[in-house]
């Protein structure tokens, strides 16, 4: 047996029975990892607040909405957030700045308000204006007291086994960013999504569809394991699910959105693709060379009119 067939022998054991761990015990697996949903790294509170403010400026940028109509855009919209990751500091923002509601749903129980989270909150309190942080301040169950969460009338949190909302033509807008390349089932997702959204709402996500730390020395390498592999090793941990932008795009024709914008973020280069092409699994070898280059992209799709 050579090195490498052992490496990833003890690759598939080891990887196999964490997501067994996964599978039966997801909290305590999100706990044990320490997964805030943005990484394993070690970041300060103000660090985390600007994160949570570049999301809610890239989005509005994305939509071509300037700072100075965010406020007015935002006025009376319900909105839908998937995968808020451990702390709802982007729906904190949404309502700061005038939207009514935020439903964040996840897969995973990942929002702590622990004493690092509550100092990203007093960061993004201290970051508004008067206006825009009384409207925060009473989405707080208590006043001033961010420590007792957050009213569900204003910032809900639903976590549900397949991350869906389950709700009903209530929804003006549609966020994520950095969780579609997790969700167990798209189709599944992109259907809630529909389903929840009113007539010509607006949904913006962005993707990432690099291999998060899972490749060894293409960024397309992580494509080479096998589908039912990947499940037996992945499929309850919440790692990407390595669908390819040609999936997105049959799945939003299936389901009936309009696209509005889909453009990458970063592509990989053309020697990458060509040197792993003919190692890929079964399941991707029928994508084309310029789909298999996208590493990430923007989309913003409409609800159809009728
Ligand atoms: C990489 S984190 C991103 C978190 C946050 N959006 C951010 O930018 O920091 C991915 C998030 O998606 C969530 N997630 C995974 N599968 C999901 C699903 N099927 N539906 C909704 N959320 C899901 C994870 O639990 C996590 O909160």
């Amino acid at each position: 047996m050579t090195i490498t067939t052992l490496c990833a022998a003890k690759r598939i054991v080891k990887a196999t029975l964490t997501n067994q761990l996964a599978r039966f015990a997801p909290a305590w697996y999100v706990r044990f990892t320490g997964e805030t949903g943005r990484g394993l790294d070690e970041e300060t509170s103000a660090q985390a607040a600007r994160y949570f403010q570049r999301c809610f400026d890239d989005y509005f940028a994305k939509l071509g909405v300037a700072p100075s109509a965010i406020s007015a855009f935002l006025a009376g919209k319900h909105i839908l957030e998937y995968g808020p990751g451990d702390l709802p500091g982007v729906a904190l923002l949404m309502i700061a700045h005038g939207a009514e509601s935020v439903v964040c749903v996840d897969r995973f129980p990942l929002v702590q308000l622990s004493e690092k989270n509550l100092a990203v909150i007093q960061e993004l309190l201290a970051s508004l204006g008067k206006e825009a942080q009384q409207r925060a301040q009473n989405c707080m169950l208590e006043v001033n007291s961010p420590a007792a969460g957050f009213n569900p009338e204003f910032i809900r949190y639903h976590i549900d086994p397949n991350g869906l909302s389950g709700l009903r033509d209530q929804i003006d807008l549609v966020l994520s960013r950095a969780v579609l390349e997790h969700v167990n089932d798209l189709p599944a997702t992109f259907n809630d999504m529909y389903v929840a959204m009113k007539r010509d709402a607006i949904a913006i996500h962005q993707v990432d569809l690099k291999s998060h730390g899972l490749h060894l020395s293409n960024p397309l390498d992580f494509l080479y394991w096998s589908e039912s592999l990947w499940q037996l090793m992945y499929s309850h941990k919440g790692v990407p699910n390595r669908l390819r932008v040609n999936a997105y795009r049959a799945i939003l024709a299936q389901t009936g959105f309009d696209i509005v914008t889909l453009e990458p973020t970063l592509l990989a280069d053309t020697s990458d693709v060509s040197l792993v092409r003919p190692k890929i699994a079964e399941s991707f070898r029928h994508i084309s060379d310029q789909d298999l280059r996208w590493l990430g992209f923007w989309l913003v799709c409409r609800k159809k009119e009728n």
